[in-house]
C-alpha cells in the first residue's frame, strides 16, 4: 500500500516523520496544513482568525479527499484535527490506506507545545499553566479518532529513525 498516511497530536513529529519515512520509501511528501495553504494562497492562522474554526475544517475536509483521490503514492501528514471531524476517520480505515498513529503522551506533547504554540492556533491563546489540561483533555477526545488508524507507533523516547524503521517494518 503506497498511500500512507499519518496522524497523532500537534507536536507528535507528523512532519519530521513523513518526510524521513518518503525519503526511505522514496515517496513524495505532503503535508495537509501546506496542501490547505497552496489551495487557498491563506495562512491556517489566518483561515481560523477571518473565517473561523468551521469553515477551516471544511476546506480541510473537500482537500484531503481531492488529495487522496487523485494522487496514488504519497506520504501524507494530516493536522492534529483531521481524522476528527467530517467523519475523515473513515478514510483511514480505507483499503488502499495504510495509517499510523504516532502515539504520544501528554508530558512529551506539553513540554513539545510550550515552546512553539503561538503558531497553533488550537492552543496560541492558552497560558503556560493552561496547556497542560488543555491536552490531556483534548487528546482524550480526539484518542478515539487516531485510534481508527491501521498502525500506531509509540514515539515517546524514541529516536526518529527508530520510528520511522519500525513503520516501515509494519508496512512489510
Ligand atoms: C490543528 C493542528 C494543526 C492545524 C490546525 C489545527 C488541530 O496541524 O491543522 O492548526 O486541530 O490540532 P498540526 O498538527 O500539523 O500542527
Amino acid at each position: 500500500m503506497r498511500k500512507i498516511i499519518l496522524v497523532g497530536y500537534m507536536g507528535s513529529g507528523k512532519t519530521t516523520i513523513g518526510k524521513l519515512l518518503s525519503e526511505k520509501l522514496q515517496l513524495p511528501f505532503f503535508d495537509l496544513d501546506d496542501l490547505i495553504e497552496n489551495e487557498t494562497q491563506n495562512t491556517i492562522s489566518q483561515i481560523f482568525a477571518e473565517q473561523g474554526e468551521i469553515k477551516f475544517r471544511k476546506i480541510e475536509h473537500t482537500v484531503l479527499n481531492q488529495f487522496i483521490d487523485s494522487n496514488d503514492e504519497f506520504v501524507l501528514s494530516l493536522g492534529g484535527g483531521t481524522p476528527c471531524y467530517a467523519n475523515n476517520h473513515l478514510l483511514l480505515q480505507r483499503d488502499d490506506v495504510f495509517s499510523v498513529y504516532l502515539k504520544t503522551s501528554i508530558s512529551e506533547l506539553v513540554s513539545r507545545l510550550q515552546k512553539e504554540k503561538k503558531h497553533r492556533p488550537i492552543i496560541a491563546n492558552l497560558s503556560d499553566s493552561e496547556i497542560d489540561e488543555f491536552i490531556a483533555k483534548h487528546l482524550f477526545d480526539r484518542s478515539y479518532f487516531y485510534n481508527q488508524s491501521k498502525t500506531i507507533v509509540s514515539v515517546d523516547g524514541k529516536l526518529p529513525l527508530e520510528i520511522v524503521n519500525e513503520i516501515v517494518e509494519k508496512l512489510a
